[in-house]
C-alpha cells in the first residue's frame, strides 16, 4: 500500500515547527488549530451565503459606521467563541466589537496570546458571490500570566506580532499564515476537511506587473500618489510597465492574488478620509507583517506600518503594501 505523506496538515505542519522551538509549549499551535476550525465553520456558511437567509445587513452599524452584513456577525461570534474555548488566547479584539474583550476565566488567564481580527473582509461583495476573507494577528500578551488581558496587549506595534494571517473564502478556500519563519499556506480539502500544505514557504516577487487601488478615488488622492498611480499606466521598459490593475475590493483576496504574482496594493489617505479607511490592528498589521516575512514592505506613506505604536482599537492607517521593488519605486515619488 502506497501511504501519501507528502502533504502535511495544518496540524501537522504547526507541531513540526514547534518541535524545532524545545521549550516551545504547543499554545501557537493550539492557537492555530482554533482559527483553523473558526475557518472551517464560516467557511461552510460562506459557501451557502446565497442559499440560507444569512445574506445581506444585520440592521446593526459596527463601531466605525458602516453596516454590518449577518455573516460578519456568524464569523466574529465563531472566532470569538473558539478562542474563548480553546487555551491559547486571553483576549480578543475585533472589527465588529467595540471594545476588546478579556476572556477573563482561569484557563483563559493563563494563556499567552491575545488575537484580532476582521472576522470577515470584503464583506460588502458577499450578495454577489466575490471572495471574501478573515484576517488575524496575534500577539504575546505584555500583562503578567494569571490575570486577565489588558488593553496595552492589544496595542502593542505591529513588529511584535507572534504570527498573523488570514483565510480567503475563494474559488478554493486557504488558509495562510506567517511567523518569523516564513509564509505557508494551506487549501481547505472538502473531501477531509482538513487544510493541507498546498504553498510552502511563499516568497513576494520582488517585481510584478499589478497594481491594485481604488480609482474612483484619484482626484482624492495626494498630487504624489497621483503621480506614481500614473506612472503604473505608463509604458517603460525599466519597470516593464504599463502594469495591469486589479481591485477586487476585499483586501484579502487583493493582497493575496499580489503576495503569490508580485504587485503593489494601495489604499491611500483621501480628501473624506484623511486617515485612509483601513484599519492598523486588523487589517494593516497582519498583512504587513506577512508580506515582510515574504520579503515585500508595507508603509503608510511615511513610515513603516509595522513600528507604528498604535493609540485605538480601532485606527485607521493609509497602506501601502507589495513587492520590494515596486515600494522602492513608489518611494522615490512619495519622498518627492
Ligand atoms: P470590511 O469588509 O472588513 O469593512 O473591509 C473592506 C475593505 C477592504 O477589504 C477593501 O480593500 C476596502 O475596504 C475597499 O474599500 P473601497 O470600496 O473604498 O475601495
Ligand atoms: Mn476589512
Ligand atoms: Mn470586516
Amino acid at each position: 500500500m502506497v501511504i501519501n505523506r507528502r502533504i502535511l496538515t495544518l496540524d501537522e505542519f504547526t507541531i513540526q515547527q514547534m518541535r524545532a522551538f524545545p521549550h516551545a509549549t504547543g499554545e501557537l499551535a493550539s492557537l492555530l488549530r482554533d482559527i483553523g476550525l473558526a475557518a472551517k465553520r464560516v467557511n461552510v456558511e460562506v459557501n451557502k451565503a446565497g442559499l440560507v437567509d444569512i445574506l445581506g445587513d444585520a440592521g446593526a452599524v459596527n463601531v466605525q459606521g458602516e453596516d454590518v452584513k449577518k455573516l460578519d456577525v456568524y464569523a466574529n461570534n465563531q472566532f470569538m467563541g473558539v478562542l474563548k474555548h480553546g487555551i491559547s488566547c486571553a483576549g480578543i479584539g475585533s472589527e465588529e466589537l467595540d471594545d476588546f474583550i478579556a476572556f477573563d476565566d482561569p484557563v483563559s488567564n493563563n494563556s499567552k496570546y491575545v488575537c484580532l481580527f476582521d472576522p470577515l473582509d470584503g464583506s460588502g461583495n458577499i450578495d454577489v458571490n466575490v471572495s471574501i476573507g478573515t484576517i488575524f494577528s496575534v500577539y504575546r500578551r505584555v500583562s503578567p500570566l494569571g490575570t486577565p488581558a489588558v488593553r496595552e496587549d492589544f496595542l502593542q506595534a505591529g513588529i511584535h506580532q507572534v504570527a498573523a494571517g488570514y483565510i480567503v473564502y475563494g474559488s478554493s478556500t486557504m488558509l495562510v499564515y506567517a511567523t518569523r519563519r516564513g509564509v505557508n499556506g494551506f487549501t481547505l480539502d472538502p473531501s477531509i476537511g482538513e487544510f493541507s500544505l498546498s504553498h510552502p514557504d511563499i516568497k513576494c516577487p520582488d517585481f510584478g506587473k499589478i497594481y491594485s487601488v481604488n480609482h474612483g478615488n484619484f482626484f482624492q488622492y495626494e498630487k504624489s500618489v497621483q503621480d506614481y498611480i500614473q506612472q503604473c499606466q505608463k509604458k517603460n521598459k525599466d519597470t516593464g510597465g504599463p502594469y495591469t490593475q486589479r481591485y477586487i475590493g476585499s483586501m484579502v483576496s487583493d493582497l493575496h492574488r499580489n503576495l503569490i504574482k508580485g504587485g503593489i496594493f494601495m489604499y491611500p489617505a483621501t480628501i473624506d478620509k484623511p486617515k485612509g479607511k483601513l484599519r492598523l490592528l486588523y487589517e494593516c498589521n497582519p498583512f504587513a507583517f506577512i508580506l515582510e516575512v515574504a520579503g515585500g514592505k508595507a508603509t503608510n506613506g511615511k513610515q513603516r506600518v509595522l513600528d507604528i505604536v498604535p493609540t485605538e482599537l480601532h485606527q485607521r492607517s493609509p497602506l501601502f503594501i507589495g513587492s520590494k521593488g515596486m515600494m522602492e519605486e513608489l518611494e522615490t515619488y512619495l519622498k518627492a
